[in-house]
């Protein structure tokens, strides 16, 4: 497992970590879904790299997500209870963990397999696998009633194309979603698309750090996915690092809708 491996051995950065023979690791639905007419290729196409990621190291990008905390002002503001929670893309769980005991029930969809074996054994061991299903499934077309659930939800996940999303997986988390309920998509990365779709924002102010468990883990996973910020993050010697350093947008905020009631 890659986990207990040596830094030096863990290999180059996402953008070269995988090849075209690693998308065979695709089932028909998801080379449907992620795969552009005619192959594809994870180093010339980041979100192919991501898709592979998850599949073959799943527990690598669970140690990034991990450092990568949500801002407590969005879980704060999440609802604290509900009847019904459907969560789009949970992943290993980031979220997923935090809203598993404020549903009386919850169904936590998932594609990737090996995320969902992480994440049933992480549910297991906090005693929420009772409240929480999971299961296989695409925004296109999510396993879940309509108008079932009170809250809606997707951290990470949405974008406007069509394999991670779009027109219809925002159109299906509406769908899902009870008259009066709440569709949430938080961590958003493109505000523009979802503000032209009826969707409000808000951000949680204060600094932020991604919080590695240690300085060598900092560097080690910073090699893989930060690369332009090593060295500084080196120099610090520090297992915490501000968001700025990266150069990227903290998990911060959420994007949202109540649907009429
Ligand atoms: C960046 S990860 C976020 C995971 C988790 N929500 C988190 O916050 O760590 C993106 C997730 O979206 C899932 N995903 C990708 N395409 C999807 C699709 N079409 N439908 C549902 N989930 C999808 C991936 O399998 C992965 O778990």
């Amino acid at each position: 497992m890659l986990t207990s491996e040596p830094a030096a051995r863990l290999g180059p950065d996402l953008r070269r970590r995988y090849t075209a023979a690693d998308l065979a690791v695709l089932t028909p639905d998801e080379a449907r879904r992620f795969l552009p007419e005619g192959g594809g290729d994870p180093r010339a196409d980041i979100t192919l790299a991501w898709e592979l990621l998850y599949r073959l190291e799943p527990d690598l990008y669970d140690r990034l997500a991990t450092a990568e905390r949500l801002h407590p002002g969005v879980l704060g503001w999440l609802p604290a209870t509900a009847d019904r929670i459907v969560e789009v893309g949970a992943g290993p769980g980031r979220l997923t963990l935090e809203l598993a005991g404020r549903g009386r029930e919850m169904v936590a969809i998932e594609p990737a397999a090996p995320f969902r074996q992480i994440l049933r054994r992480k549910l297991a061991r906090a005693g929420r696998a009772g409240r929480v299903r999971v299961a296989r499934g695409f925004f296109d077309d999510l396993p879940v009633p309509s108008g079932a659930a009170d809250l809606v939800v997707a951290c990470s996940v949405l974008t406007p194309a069509a394999g991670h999303g779009g027109e219809a997986g925002l159109a299906e988390m509406e769908r899902a979603c009870r008259p009066g309920g709440l569709v949430a998509i938080v961590w958003p990365n493109n505000l523009g698309w979802l503000a032209a779709r009826g969707y409000e924002y808000l951000s949680f102010p204060g600094p932020m750090t991604v919080d590695f468990a240690s300085p060598a883990e900092a560097v080690e996973l910073a090699e893989i996915f930060y690369p332009h910020a090593v060295r500084q993050i080196r120099r610090r010697g520090s297992p915490r690092v501000p968001y700025e350093l990266l150069g990227i947008n903290p998990p911060r905020d959420v994007a949202f809708r109540k649907m009429a009631g």
